[in-house]
Parts: C-alpha cells; sequence; structure tokens
C-alpha cells in the first residue's frame, strides 16, 4: 500500500525503531505484536492496555508517534489479514427493502475509494482514571493522564460507503416528500470488531445521522501517521469518530450494521458510562442502570492538565522573586469534544480564586466545516513568586467555546469514567543545605513506577479548589441555612450556651479560685474553662487523651489548654461536666490572676528534670529536617540549657510530652507527641526529637484548613521556640521486661504493638531502647498499618533493627494501596484477625500489646481482632 503526504509532521523517527515484538508478551496470544518498550503496562502483561508517560507524549509533539498511542485492548490483538479480511456491511429487511444493498468489502476495494485524511485526539473515556480510583475504587483499571493520543488517520468517509456503496436509501434533498423521508433518527450504526472475548466481539453503536453528517468526519481508517494501521491500532480497518471517546472507534472492524435501535453488543452497556456518584456495581447490576441510555458517555467532555513539572521533578527557587521573570515554563494539554475549539486554558496558584491565561499552541487547522478535533498545548512562564505559593498548589483548567469548563471536584462514578476535574499539582518546599528552597512537584497521582505515590493517596478525596467560604451571618440573625459555617470558631465560646443552659447555670454554685485548687487529684479534678467550673474526675478513665493530660490542669483555669486541645465535638461534651461558675471576679480578671502558667525559670526548676508535669517550658528548634514530602524531623534543647547540661529531660521511655505553640492568628495550639530518640551521650541528654505528620492545607476536603499544630511545626525555622510540659501518658517501660501500665506493673516475656501512621512512635522508643538494653530479652513484635509504603515512617530504622535481632523483634507492614513498583510482602488493607493472629504474641500472661493509631483502626480493627484471639482487656492498652 502506497504511503501518502502528511498534513503535519510527525517525529516517528524518535520511537519506531524500538517498535519490536516485547520479551514480555512471549507467553501471550499477542507475542507476534510490536511494541514500545516504554509503554506503561496498566492491566499487567496481557491484555495489553497503556499509555505513554505524560511528558513524553508531549515532548513527541502535536502529534503523537504511533508506537506511543495509547493502546486499549479488551483481548488478545486478532490477527487479521489484509488479503483475507472482509468488511460486511448489512441492514435489517426493512431498510434492504428500501434499497439497502448488503455488502462484503475487501481491503483493496475500501481503499480503492476516495479517501480523507483526519487528524484526531484519540482519547480513553477513563483518561484520569487513577485520581477516581483513589478516591473508591471503581470497576475500571487506574489510567494516569497519558490515555490520550493525536494522530493523522485516513480513511474512507463512513457516510459515502452507506450512501455509495450501500445505497442507503436516504437523500439529503431538502425537497424530498416527507412521506417518502427514510426515519434516519431511529437508525442507529452498529460496529463489530474481530476481538474474541469473553462476551463476544466487542461492538458498540453511534447514531447513524452522526456517521452520515459529512461535518463529523466519521471514516474507516486503514492508515495512521501515513503507515497502515499496526495491530494494536485495529488492522486492518477500524473506525475514527472524532470528538468522542476511543470507545465508540471500534478497532479491527469486521461488521457494520444499520439498525433500529442500540447495539446488543455486552460491551456498549457494560463499559463507556457515567453513572450516578451513589451508584455501585452492585446496585448497578441489581437495578439495571447499565441499560439507561441517560448514562452513555459519547462525546468527550472538556479535559486539561499539568505536565510539566512532572511528578517528582525538582527544582530551586530562584532567591529573587520580587522581578517578576519566569522562573519555569508550565506545560500541559487540553482538549475537549463536539469539534468545539479549546479557547483558553488558566492557571491558578491560589486555589481557585484567581486564574492566570496560559499561552495556547494551537497546531490545528480546523475541517472545513469548522470543527476542532485535536488536542492543544499550552504553557504558562511562572515567576518564582507564583511557585512560592503559600497555597502550595497550583492547577489548571479549559475552556471551550460554549463556555464549558472543568468542574472544580472529582465527581466519582463506579467505571471511573470521564474524570475532567481541573488538574492539580502541589508544590513542596525542601531546605537545602545552603539555606536554598528546593521545590518538588508531586501530581495528583503517580505514573505506575514512580517511586513515590501522588498527592492522593488511596482513599483520599481531592481537594476543592477554593476552600469552603465562610459566609458571616447577618447580625442578629441564626439562619445558618445555605452558609457554609465554621464549627469551632476560636472567639466562639466553646461550650456556648442556650437559654436552658444559662438558666441551669444560674442555678448552679458559684466556686473560688482558691476552692477549685483544691480539687487537682484523680480523685477530684476540677477545671475553669471560661468562667465555668467543671469536675472532670468521672470522665478520667474513659478520657481519649488519657487521665493524665487531665490532671496535668486539673485544679484551674485550663481555659487556654482546653480550647488549644480540643475538637469542637469534644468542646461541646465539657457541658456534662458542669457544676458551676467562678464566684467574683470578671473572666478577664481572674485569668491575669491564674493565667496559663507562665514558662518556668531555671531557677525555679535547678535540679530537676526540664519536663515538669504542670509547667510549661522554653524549647528551641536545634535542627530540622524533610524526611519526606509530609514529614519532618525536629530536634529540640532546652532554651535555658545550663552549661554543664546535667540536668535529664524526664522522659520516660513510652511516655509523651505536650508541646505548646502559636497558630499565625496568636491562637495558641497544644498537641501530644513522643519523642524517637533521646539522645545517649550525657552533653545532649536534655535533648529529643520528634517526627511529626504535616498534614497541610487544601490535601482533604474534609479538613480544608489541615492541621494546627503540625502546619504550625512544619512553618518554624531552626531557632524558633515552643513550650513543652510532660511527662505524659499512662504506659511506660521503665527496664527490662517490665511494663507499667496506670499505677499497675506487669511482668512481660512478649511486648506487641499494633500502631498505624506517626502511631509508630510510642512502639519505636520502646522497641529501640529495649534491643539496646543487653540485659532485655523481650520479645517485641509490631503490626504497623499505613495509607501506602511512601508513608511507612522510620521504615529502615525498623528494618534495620529487625534484622540486627531477628529473635526479638517481628516486624508486619500492611498497606491499604501496596505498591506498584515493588514486590509486597507485606499485608494488604486494614488489620484483620489473621494479621494479628500471625504477628501478634498468643495470648498469655506475660504477653501485652500496645495500641496507637486512628480511633476507628484501634476500635473497629485492633481490639476486635485481639479479642479474638483471646486477649482479655487487661492485656492490651492505648498509648
Ligand atoms: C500520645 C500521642 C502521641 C503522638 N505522637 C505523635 C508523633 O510523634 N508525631 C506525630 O506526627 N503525631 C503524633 N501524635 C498526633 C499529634 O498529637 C497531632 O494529633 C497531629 O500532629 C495532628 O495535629 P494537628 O494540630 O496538625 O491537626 P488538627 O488540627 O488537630 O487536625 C485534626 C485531624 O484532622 C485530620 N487532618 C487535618 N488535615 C488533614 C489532611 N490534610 N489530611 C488528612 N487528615 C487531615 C488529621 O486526622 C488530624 O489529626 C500523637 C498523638 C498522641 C495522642
Ligand atoms: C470533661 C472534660 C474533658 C472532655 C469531655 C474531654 C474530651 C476529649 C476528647 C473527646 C478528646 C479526643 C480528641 C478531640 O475530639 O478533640 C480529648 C483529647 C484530649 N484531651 Fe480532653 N477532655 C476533657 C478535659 C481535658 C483537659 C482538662 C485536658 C488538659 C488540658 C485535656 C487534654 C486532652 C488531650 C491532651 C487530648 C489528646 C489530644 C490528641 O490526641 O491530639 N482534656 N479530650
Amino acid at each position: 500500500m502506497k504511503t501518502r503526504k502528511l498534513k503535519y509532521e510527525v517525529d516517528e523517527s524518535l520511537y519506531a525503531e524500538d517498535v519490536v515484538p516485547d520479551p514480555r508478551d512471549a507467553k501471550t496470544p499477542d507475542a507476534w505484536v510490536p511494541r514500545h518498550p516504554e509503554m506503561v503496562r496498566l492491566t499487567g502483561i496481557h491484555p495489553f492496555n497503556a499509555e505513554a508517560p505524560a511528558q513524553k507524549l508531549m515532548e513527541a509533539g502535536f502529534i503523537t508517534p504511533t508506537s506511543i498511542h495509547y493502546t486499549r485492548n479488551h483481548g488478545p490483538v486478532p490477527k487479521l489479514d489484509w488479503d483475507s479480511h472482509k468488511l460486511e456491511i448489512v441492514a435489517d429487511e426493512e431498510d434492504v427493502a428500501r434499497g439497502f444493498t448488503n455488502v462484503s468489502l475487501s481491503m483493496d476495494e475500501l481503499i480503492a475509494l476516495p479517501s480523507v485524511s483526519v487528524t484526531a485526539t484519540l482519547t480513553c473515556a477513563g483518561n484520569r482514571r487513577k485520581e477516581e480510583n483513589l478516591t473508591d475504587k471503581t470497576v475500571g483499571f487506574s489510567w494516569n493522564t497519558g490515555a490520550v493520543s493525536t494522530a493523522q488517520w485516513r480513511g474512507v468517509r463512513m457516510r459515502d460507503v452507506l450512501l455509495k456503496l450501500c445505497n442507503l436509501p436516504w437523500r439529503s434533498d431538502e425537497d424530498e416528500d416527507e412521506d417518502d423521508e427514510y426515519p434516519l433518527e431511529e437508525r442507529y450504526l452498529w460496529m463489530v470488531g474481530a476481538d474474541d472475548l469473553p462476551k463476544g466481539n466487542y461492538g458498540t453503536c453511534i447514531p447513524l445521522g452522526l456517521a452520515m453528517n459529512l461535518a463529523s468526519d466519521v471514516i474507516l481508517a486503514f492508515e495512521v501517521n501515513g503507515k497502515p494501521l499496526p495491530p494494536d491500532r485495529g488492522y486492518p480497518v477500524r473506525v475514527v469518530v472524532p470528538g468522542w471517546i476511543g470507545g465508540r472507534m471500534v478497532k479491527w472492524l469486521k461488521r457494520l450494521e444499520v439498525r433500529k435501535g442500540e447495539s446488543d453488543s455486552y460491551y456498549h452497556y457494560f463499559d463507556n458510562r457515567i453513572l450516578p456518584p451513589g451508584i455501585t456495581k452492585e446496585l448497578a447490576d441489581k437495578e439495571g442502570w447499565w441499560m439507561r441510555k441517560e448514562y452513555l458517555f459519547n462525546e468527550l467532555n472538556i479535559n486539561s492538565a499539568i505536565v510539566t513539572p512532572f511528578h517528582e521533578d525538582t527544582m530551586v527557587l530562584p532567591k529573587t522573586q520580587s522581578e517578576n521573570k519566569p522562573a519555569l515554563t508550565l506545560k500541559g494539554y487540553a482538549y475537549t469534544g463536539s469539534g468545539k475549539r479549546v479557547t483558553r486554558v488558566e492557571v491558578s496558584f491560589d486555589y481557585g480564586h484567581t486564574w492566570k491565561l496560559a499561552e495556547l499552541h494551537v497546531q490545528e487547522r480546523p475541517s472545513r466545516y469548522g470543527m476542532y478535533w485535536c488536542w492543544v498545548h499550552w504553557s504558562y512562564e511562572a515567576t518564582a513568586e507564583e511557585l512560592a505559593t503559600p497555597h502550595r498548589m497550583m492547577h489548571c483548567r479549559a475552556w471551550d467555546q460554549s463556555s464549558n469548563t472543568q468542574p472544580n471536584r472529582l465527581t466519582w462514578n463506579v467505571m471511573g469514567m470521564g474524570n475532567n476535574c481541573i488538574f492539580g499539582v502541589r508544590i513542596d518546599h525542601r531546605v537545602r543545605d545552603d539555606g536554598s528552597t528546593e521545590l518538588c512537584f508531586v501530581h495528583p497521582t503517580q505514573e505506575a513506577g514512580m517511586s513515590t505515590v501522588g498527592w492522593m493517596t488511596a482513599n483520599h478525596r481531592p481537594p476543592a479548589a477554593v476552600p469552603p467560604v465562610r459566609i458571616p451571618d447577618a447580625p442578629g440573625s441564626d439562619d445558618t441555612e445555605g452558609s457554609s459555617v465554621s464549627m469551632g470558631d476560636d472567639d466562639e465560646d466553646p461550650a456556648q450556651m442556650d437559654e436552658e443552659d444559662l438558666a441551669l447555670l444560674k442555678s448552679l454554685p458559684e466556686f473560688t479560685l482558691d476552692e477549685v485548687a483544691r480539687h487537682d487529684t484523680e480523685e477530684s479534678a476540677w477545671i475553669v474553662v471560661r468562667d465555668k467550673v467543671y469536675d472532670c474526675t468521672p470522665f478520667m478513665e474513659d478520657h481519649p487523651g488519657g487521665p493524665a493530660s487531665i490532671l496535668m490542669a486539673a485544679g484551674a483555669d485550663a481555659t487556654e489548654d482546653v480550647e488549644a486541645i480540643h475538637s469542637p465535638k469534644a468542646l461541646g461534651m465539657l457541658r456534662d461536666y458542669l457544676i458551676g461558675r467562678l464566684a467574683s471576679a470578671p473572666l478577664a480578671k481572674q485569668l491575669e490572676q491564674v493565667s496559663s502558667e507562665p514558662a518556668a525559670t531555671p531557677q525555679q526548676m535547678q535540679n530537676q528534670p526540664w519536663l515538669q508535669p504542670k509547667a510549661w517550658v522554653d524549647f528551641e528548634i536545634v535542627s530540622k529536617e524533610d524526611i519526606t514530602s509530609n514529614t519532618i524531623l525536629l530536634r529540640f534543647a532546652p532554651r535555658h540549657r545550663d552549661e554543664k547540661r546535667e540536668r535529664p529531660l524526664g522522659l520516660p521511655v513510652g511516655m509523651h510530652v505536650m508541646i505548646k505553640s502559636k497558630m499565625p492568628d496568636g491562637s495558641p495550639v497544644i498537641r501530644p507527641y513522643t519523642p524517637i530518640v533521646l539522645a545517649a551521650r550525657s552533653e545532649e541528654r536534655d535533648e529529643f526529637t520528634m517526627l511529626v505528620k504535616v498534614y497541610r492545607a487544601n490535601e482533604h476536603p474534609k479538613f480544608p484548613e489541615g492541621g494546627k499544630m503540625s502546619q504550625v511545626l512544619d512553618s518554624l525555622s531552626e531557632g524558633s521556640f515552643v513550650q513543652v510540659k510532660g511527662p505524659c501518658g499512662h504506659i511506660q517501660y521503665p527496664c527490662a521486661g517490665q511494663l507499667r501500665v496506670g499505677s499497675k506493673n506487669i511482668e512481660i516475656d512478649n511486648l506487641g504493638f499494633m500502631c498505624g501512621g506517626t502511631g509508630i512512635t510510642p512502639a519505636f522508643r520502646v522497641i529501640e531502647s529495649g534491643l539496646a538494653n543487653p540485659d532485655d530479652k523481650t520479645v517485641f513484635w509490631l503490626i504497623y498499618a499505613n495509607n501506602s509504603t511512601a508513608d511507612i515512617a522510620l521504615r529502615a530504622e525498623l528494618d534495620e533493627m529487625a534484622a540486627a535481632h531477628p529473635d526479638r523483634l517481628h516486624v508486619f507492614y500492611t498497606v491499604s494501596n501496596p505498591p506498584e513498583d515493588e514486590v509486597w510482602k507485606g499485608g494488604i488493607g486494614f488489620i484483620n484477625e489473621d494479621m494479628v493472629r500471625a504477628n501478634m504474641p498468643p495470648a498469655g500472661a506475660r504477653n501485652f500489646v500496645g495500641l496507637c493509631g486512628p480511633p476507628p483502626m484501634i476500635k473497629f480493627a485492633c481490639i476486635p481482632s485481639l479479642e479474638k484471639i483471646g486477649y482479655g482487656t487487661d492485656r492490651f492498652d492505648c498509648f
């Protein structure tokens, strides 16, 4: 077959020489199919479903070299022969009676017909599905951003074949006698491929009117980029329907049928549909959602992505940010459906409050009917100032000539189709040794094979583009409907009273601060919060922060601490413990008298450990290090340390400290942390090191503001101060084989831990100190649960300790999202009974398990599993 002159340039030479059969396919029916080795395979080895990394696609230019065009195969590639292949074209008897001629067309007959060249972007309906799969698993596999490619297709117009060869009884003459009019709108063009699949051949349909519309450019393609179609592209003939999803462009075409009603192929119904978010596969099967034509996905929706910087790219942030000079050229692609033009692409560095115009690199000349079938590439010259955005995110979105744009939020659907929410890239900051800032770019999801995950991890919903706007209520109005009202406003009285409560308060006794001060024991623990007196005693044992944290505040005005620590829900719970109100002096005066305890001076604390249970002590950040994109290591030393450094820190193994700092608006924030390292050398024995996971703003739709304290700690630099109080906690590991839980000493042979995320820190310190002690014979067992392997903190250290002490430390990791690029020997999913049975010591009088992690993990996974394997409630406890 002759090759023809192309309208657009294609640099096939860049890639073509590599395209030979791939040894990975040797044992599959596709052993004979040439394939580019760098295509990222998304469904294992077979069938072949693959995309090129988006960066490679973009580098290749406007026309995608055929060898790196994305491929969607449902099964083995049919091995078809040009000379013997026949395309059958048939119609219902009714149409045959009207004059339709059924034909059987050879390839030579087909290419002898007048042909046209159509340049079109093909896109899999599941492009960007990986983001959906990380939101919640869909039934489809994880395309990243590379399921899109542009090529020059040559073929015969479908319309010409139907009209000229098959005599489709339709005339475009408008003067036609209406009685004689052919009911085009009732007809569909069914397309059937030669692939032999479990549910029959792949098949689907398009409205016949679309195929007959000259402007639609629907063709029977037999060439791509000037050469016969390669096997993965549909050799020897396929359908191309520009502007529609790839799923309607049947490859290895063997039959066309003109029929009333839609295709009867299984694949037409159970593929390429966007069902509503609440519909699961089970519900769709049970309630017949697959058959409802309203949910078909046909014409492409508008979409765009940032490709440069790519996932894991880094750059040093230029120091001079003021000059407004371009520091980095952002690049990406955008496309839309229905032949519409992409009119603009915009970039935002402030979560969609403002959008800047990108430059479009439009190479496509519209069709003679004014249609645009191709993607555009775009670029934006970002300044250092923009890249240094405090929001640490940048987004892009495209618009088309109908003013369609991309939604801010991802709309999850069970097939994971049509994801076109605005595309966000996270910008992480790392301070380098020379003091400069390195930016590291993190895409929402990674290309399969990348070493880190993207900023979306399993079951993380993507962020809203614009953080929820707080609409203040009109003065005097209590109608909050329609406004997004944040709970836990710092200015609010946390235990706000309604009228009934006020009446109750008035009926309650008054106490002086002196009286309150006498209730500072486990038997009677009172606190004052905003002029009201609470008796916390009944709640001590159930208190999620442990009894010790209440004791530390008991007998005093704890307004600042209580408000700095608790969630709005916890603050609401205070009401149940209200016993009275403060007598006499107005609150401000009383706060002055008591205040939150001032930072203790060195004189007050001579010969005592640095940590004080009831006094805040200033500690300086002496070093700060980024461990992963969201964990930092902070080392602290006392601010007023004495020259000899004789005073110990005073933190027993297993216990934690409270850290207090200030939010940017000046309000206090307090959180508990378990140091992982206490320096052993005497000159540093007053120092400690903490591993902190940073919860950033706008990473999680449920927490648009991110974590308070972790962000404060992330923003502090070396030389800054925080206040520290402690020790806190009721579990200690004072010496070999001895555990202290509350007031009880427990002798142990085996000590298990089940930890989630940064809950590893208390376990780590106990294990490390136990293994370092030559007299200690305790065997340690650890189940450590995380979202992904990238989230496993201290993994190298744990593996090293386990390797050095194989008889004394057993470590088992489980992750919700197993790695694609590593043979994963750990568990998958949440902690369960089998994992616990296999990786914890058996229940016994000298065995104990410590738990530390998110409350749902402890409540629904750890405790029920331990109970099932025979653990009594006195044999496990939470840190
Ligand atoms: C005994 C004990 C020891 C601890 N030790 C450590 C330790 O060594 N290291 C450590 O890092 N933490 C530790 N923690 C947890 C720590 O106390 C804080 O709860 C944590 O740092 C979050 O505080 P925050 O103020 O940043 O978040 P908050 O403002 O309190 O936010 C509350 C919660 O919202 C969720 N959240 C907020 N933003 C996001 C987001 N972007 N994505 C997902 N979820 C989000 C998180 O679940 C977060 O905990 C320990 C906790 C306890 C009880
Ligand atoms: C009756 C009074 C109290 C109630 C009802 C209460 C309730 C709670 C609740 C529900 C939590 C879980 C976390 C949250 O939802 O915020 C919690 C955690 C905590 N509370 Fe209290 N609490 C009380 C008193 C106190 C006091 C007086 C202190 C000390 C100032 C304190 C310190 C803590 C600490 C340190 C935590 C752990 C926070 C964390 O894990 O990040 N609580 N409390």
